[in-house]
């Protein structure tokens, strides 16, 4: 019996749901294709807070050791710079060689200083934008970025409150700023930092890290030395017994350094049966590295206006567009954000789908910087 009414129950707020939806298709089919012309508050205050775009000005560059550098960035109209989560990233766009470079970097400041934003760069063998920072950019420069952006950041109702640091070269920079606003938010229990550098010059920041765990009983530090022998130092790189050493169970790892880095602590920690929800990642990539350089033709489709540009083999699509002096739509450049989701119309490639929904990859959606070309490419860029 009380079957019987609980079913003429759910079959009324079927009916219900579906008068509304009708309903709903009714008035998105007769309404107006125009944007509306009211701008609501909410949407000034939140572009107030966080514009897509701004001009910044270099303050002070700091030298970190001999290939690593700190710029300090403030907004050009003196404007706060919008919150950011500990670990985020910015996009930053550079001008040279008469074209237009836009690479993520991440924040290397404090969250609760916004007057200004720290990046740290390190030199890439072969990188512009690094290469551009590192050895033309000046005190007063005037640069544009967009953002804050990313995922990799700590959540309270996400991540367990015991953490292990997993940092890499210049992978330290957006766990600096985790950790100093963990210990400064005491919004976790415990944290542990195994950095790896080639050389003890390479490590960054050692005195504040040194401080940082003298004065927090919850935070070690230990810095692991990969191409230097030294009696203070392990030596070595990240491996399974260095992990067990930390009773990992049931905590949170986060691990931001070299692809290569990434590839050897997924097989320790398969080994391991550490579950991938208690992995977190920074996304970096590299380029592809290929002897054999084909070169193939890119027919770009936008906003009605069709763009032919040379690409490469062994370059993604984005860095084509680059080379080929065309605004590329993008912000992470690893794939991940979506911002520059496009339709393969036509042309076989290599790419990575993995931050795709299934329909998209089904309807032959790629991210064109993380997407290689094996033949001439045809897409349309949002
Ligand atoms: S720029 Fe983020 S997915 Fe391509």
């Amino acid at each position: 019996m009380k079957d019987i009414v609980m079913e003429k129950e759910q079959k009324k707020l079927f009916e219900k749901f579906n008068d509304l939806s009708l309903g709903r298709r009714d008035i998105t089919k007769h309404s107006s294709k125009d944007l509306p012309k009211y701008n609501y508050p909410v949407n000034n205050l939140v572009s107030a807070f966080h514009p897509s775009k701004m001009e910044v000005v270099v303050t002070k560059i700091v030298e970190e050791n001999e290939n690593t550098k700190s710029f300090w960035l403030k907004r050009e109209d003196s404007e706060y710079l919008p919150p950011f989560k500990a670990g985020s990233y910015i996009t930053l766009e550079v001008h040279t060689n008469g074209r237009i470079y836009k690479r993520p970097y991440t924040i290397s400041s404090d969250t609760n200083s916004l007057k200004e934003y720290r990046i740290t760069i390190q030199e890439e063998k072969n990188g512009i934008v690094s290469h551009y920072m590192c050895h033309e950019c000046k005190e007063n420069d005037k640069l544009t970025i967009y953002g804050p952006f990313g995922h990799f950041h700590y959540s309270l109702i996400r991540d367990s409150s015991d953490i292990i640091c997993l940092a890499g070269g210049s992978g330290i920079t957006g766990v600096r700023s985790m950790i100093v606003d963990l210990l400064r938010t005491k919004k976790v229990s415990s944290i542990e930092l195994i950095y790896g550098t080639k050389t003890v010059n390479d490590i960054l920041w050692k005195p504040e890290f040194d401080e940082l765990a003298k004065k927090n009983k919850n935070f070690k530090v230990t810095y692991l030395l990969s191409e230097e022998k030294r009696e203070d130092y392990p030596y070595g790189f990240i491996n399974e017994d260095l992990l067990r050493n930390l009773n990992p169970e049931g905590k949170t790892f986060f691990v931001s350094g070299p692809v290569a880095m990434y590839q050897a602590l997924n097989d320790v920690f398969v080994k391991m049966d550490i579950p991938n929800k208690f992995i977190r990642h920074e996304e970096f990539r590299e380029s592809l590295e290929t002897e054999d350089v084909e070169t193939y033709e890119l027919t770009i489709h936008q906003k009605g206006n069709v763009t032919v540009i040379p690409c490469k083999s062994n370059q993604t699509l984005v860095q084509s567009m680059e080379e080929g002096r065309f605004s590329a739509p993008v912000h992470c450049t690893v794939g991940i954000c979506g911002y520059c989701r496009s339709k393969l119309i036509s042309g076989t490639v290599k790419t990575d789908t993995s931050a795709l929904r299934k329909k998209d990859v089904d309807l032959k959606y790629i991210h064109p910087c993380v997407t290689y070309p094996l033949s001439d490419i045809e897409i349309e860029l949002p």
